[in-house]
């Protein structure tokens, strides 16, 4: 069946890798959204908090497709990355030096084009990224259900070795975000010299707002900021 043919090719995995990492964007931006409402206040955030879980059925479905996300974007991940090594053991050669330096890489006198910090290390910061969730999610979706969500996340993160894990996995995460982006966004077709300074600006505006709006957070309950 075609479909079975695409998905199992290696173009079909680049694109479940794409599909699957623009919806968890889509996901991480609209959860940031709603925990920002902190910002304007503690009360504001405990209200959007139980906004969402009156709809307790909607929210689990929504669960459930996030688990399954996470877990196809995640297997698919490491395969690609099993699959590239046992084909390319050595690095990319200069031959390639035009699709790398695309990509941001830094070709080097002796021959060899290195790719760049976050292109390299996609695997490693993916399985901080899961590291975080995993940790994150008991602290707060399994954590305390009789305290307000609110008073969790202030009392959690205003912990400095808490928040400072926090504000660590950010940046892994903003670093994964900086070349999936231009990862997925060549995918998708968006590769024309047109689209570069577009492409370009996303990979870094996205992550750096992700980073100063989420991040802020720890950053100001260590600092002692009440909300
Ligand atoms: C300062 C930043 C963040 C805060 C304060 C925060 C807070 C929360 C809270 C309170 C919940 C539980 C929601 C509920 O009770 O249903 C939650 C769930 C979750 N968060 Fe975050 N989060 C933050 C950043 C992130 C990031 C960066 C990711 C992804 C990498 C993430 C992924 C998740 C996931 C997967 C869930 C489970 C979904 C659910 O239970 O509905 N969060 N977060």
């Amino acid at each position: 069946m075609w479909f079975v043919r695409f998905i199992t090719s290696s173009i079909g995995k680049k694109w479940i890798m794409a599909v699957s990492g623009l919806l968890l964007l889509f996901f991480l931006f609209g959860h940031i959204a709603g925990i920002a409402t902190l910002y304007l206040g503690r009360t504001a955030l405990q209200s959007y908090a139980e906004q969402l879980h009156s709809h307790m059925f909607f929210l689990n479905i929504f669960r459930i497709g996030l688990l399954l996300l996470c877990i196809i974007h995640f297997s698919t991940g490491l395969f690609l990355f099993y699959q590239n090594r046992k084909t390319r053991p050595i690095p990319y050669r200069i031959s390639v030096r035009v699709a790398t330096q695309a990509a941001g890489a830094i070709p080097v006198a002796s021959g060899w084009a290195s790719l760049p910090f976050a292109a390299r290390t996609m695997p490693y910061t993916g399985i901080v990224i899961l590291t975080f969730i995993i940790i994150h999610i008991f602290g707060f979706s399994i954590g305390p259900q009789d305290i307000p969500v609110a008073k969790t996340v202030v009392t959690l993160l205003g912990n400095p070795v808490y928040g400072l894990l926090y504000i660590f996995s950010f940046t892994v995460l903003a670093i994964h975000m900086h070349h999936g982006i231009w990862s997925l966004l060549q995918t998708l077709g968006l590769s024309h010299p047109r689209y570069t300074l577009f492409v370009t600006r996303m990979t870094t505006i996205a992550p750096v707002f992700f980073l100063i709006v989420a991040g802020g957070i720890p950053l100001l309950l260590i600092c002692g900021v009440e909300f």
